[in-house]
């Protein structure tokens, strides 16, 4: 069959529903500025599906540094790879604050943070080595395994005991092969709001001799008595080998970095393929990283606010009932229960007449008859914000439970 009539034919699991949801539920545009009110379709929305966490995206002296980093050295600065005509002491700099802060000897700016975690995993491991990862791992995660060309193990989400088996698994392999085993998993993960395991997983190094690499792309900033991530708030930073963390979520911007042993560090210098064989990171993307680093470092009550905002919605939507799953971080997913289009009704209703703009997950993503909205506190949601949302979910969710969905109206 042709490629291309078979994409005609087959538009993909979410691509399935396009006909109805873009441009409402899939590539929605919110306008305006970056802020907890922003405007949807013409009318304002109170937000809550952004990762800007501390409230950076829109912050005066981040938008200035971002303007001032534009002006001196505008978007092609440096040019080339990184190894070839890309460097710069500037991101030199960035990488020694950037370790420092996350309390590793060690960091490499990465362009993508996906494609960076591709890439580490790549690099990382041989063909005589095996890969033992959460099966509730971001796809980056998956896409990197996807590429090794020895055995990979699966471990149930957090289930320390399916660990342990796989990890049996793989040390007769290595036994075999020679190679070593490499733990992957997330600090916090981005759907759930769940922690990695980090200390239980850092225990088990001792029985069965591994490397542990963490993607805490949400825990920076967030968590842990700095804002260094998950495994400073679960005093884990020593056992953890290697740490990836986006500059997407709490930095508000675009970019990556890896950060570990000096040894591994110089090695992925030299060996990661999405750094070598592309483009550095544009000047002002460096700038503005130093910025919001600096701001991140010296305004520990960004990070207090977020909390106050995250105890005040989760144990609100708590007390009125809602089933919001084990999260131990920000990340706030709301459960319930109902087909693809009350989903997408409830959501409608939310946006056009409670003015509560947040995401919508069904299946693939969660089992069929499961709806999970997911929610992003931020340090610039006020308890305002968090009442009003929650009396809006309460309305929702007596008209869900009374099957008012399932004719209700749809976006056009
Ligand atoms: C857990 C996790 N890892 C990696 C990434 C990818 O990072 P980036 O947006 O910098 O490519 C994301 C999303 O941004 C993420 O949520």
């Amino acid at each position: 069959m042709d490629i291309f009539d078979r994409i005609a034919a087959n538009r993909g699991p979410l691509g399935s529903h396009s006909h109805y949801a873009d441009g409402y539920f899939a590539f929605p545009k919110l306008e305006g500025e970056i802020q907890p009110r922003m405007m949807f379709r013409g009318k304002e929305v109170l937000t809550w599906s952004l990762n800007n966490y501390l409230g950076l995206a829109n912050h005066p002296e981040v938008r200035q540094a971002d303007i001032d980093g534009a002006a001196a050295y505008g978007m092609a600065y440096p040019m080339g790879a990184r190894i070839m005509s890309g460097n710069s002491t500037l991101h030199e700099q960035l990488e020694t604050e950037l370790a420092d802060f996350v309390q590793k000897p060690a960091a490499l700016l990465l362009n993508f943070g996906y494609q960076g975690v591709v890439s580490i995993i790549d690099a990382l491991v041989s063909r005589h080595d095996a890969i033992v990862y959460d099966a509730e791992s971001h796809a980056c995660i998956i896409d990197g395994v996807r590429l090794h060309q020895g055995k990979r193990f699966v471990f149930n989400h957090n289930d320390m005991a399916s660990l342990e088996k796989q990890l049996e698994r793989a040390k007769r392999l290595t036994d075999e092969t020679g190679g070593g085993i490499l733990v992957i998993t997330e600090g916090m993960f981005g759907m759930s709001g769940n922690l990695g395991k980090l200390p239980e997983i850092v225990a088990l190094k001792a029985k069965y001799d591994f490397r542990i690499f963490v993607d805490d792309a949400h825990g920076f900033g967030t968590l842990g008595a700095t804002g260094a991530g998950t495994a400073e708030h679960l005093g884990a930073i020593e056992g953890v080998d290697l740490i990836f963390y986006t500059f997407a979520k709490s930095m508000a911007s675009v970019g990556a970095f890896v950060a570990g042993t000096e040894t591994v560090i110089e090695y992925l210098r030299y060996n990661m393929r999405s750094q070598i064989f592309a483009k550095s990171l544009p000047m002002p993307l460096v700038i503005g990283a130093l910025k919001r680093l600096e701001l991140i470092r010296s305004h520990p009550e960004y990070r207090e606010k977020l909390w106050t905002v995250v105890r005040a919605l989760q144990s609100g939507l708590r007390e009125k009932g809602f089933n919001i799953g084990t999260t131990e971080s920000p990340v706030t997913p709301v459960f319930l229960n109902g087909e693809i289009s009350d989903a997408t009704a409830l959501t409608f209703d939310l946006r056009e007449n409670h003015g509560i703009f947040c995401s919508i997950v069904v299946y693939p993503v969660v089992p069929k008859g499961v709806i999970m909205l997911r929610l992003i506190p931020t340090a610039m949601h006020s308890l305002a914000d968090v009442e009003e949302t929650i009396r809006a979910f309460e309305i929702m969710a007596a008209k869900l439970d009374k099957g008012l969905y399932s004719n209700a109206a749809q976006p056009a």
